[in-house]
């Protein structure tokens, strides 16, 4: 996943290699989550107008650093060291 595919302040997911990741590209840097919901193991996606990762499952909610907003989640999503080369993300 390439981080100039992701528009300042928005949020995309997807997959880097066989990870389901959510990345925030925002005003302050680039943040890298494990996409699972930690209440069950759904799938988030972002919401663009409230900057939230929200699960499809039973409603839990994440801010865009993957602190929880709503419950039934009551762990953040996981944060996944990364770097940047050319554009691209990379885990080590
Ligand atoms: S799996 Fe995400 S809210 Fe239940």
């Amino acid at each position: 996943m390439r981080i100039d595919e992701i528009g300042k302040d928005e949020g995309k997911a997807g997959k880097i290699g066989n990870i389901d990741v959510a990345v925030y590209n925002g005003e302050d840097g680039t943040i890298v989550l494990d996409a699972t919901c930690t209440h069950m193991g759904c799938i988030v996606s972002f919401n663009s107008a409230d900057k939230t990762w929200d699960c499809p499952c039973h409603g839990s909610r994440f801010k865009a650093d993957g602190t929880v907003f709503a419950g039934p989640a009551v762990a953040p999503l996981n944060r996944i060291a990364f770097r940047i080369e050319s554009s691209e993300i990379i885990f080590d």
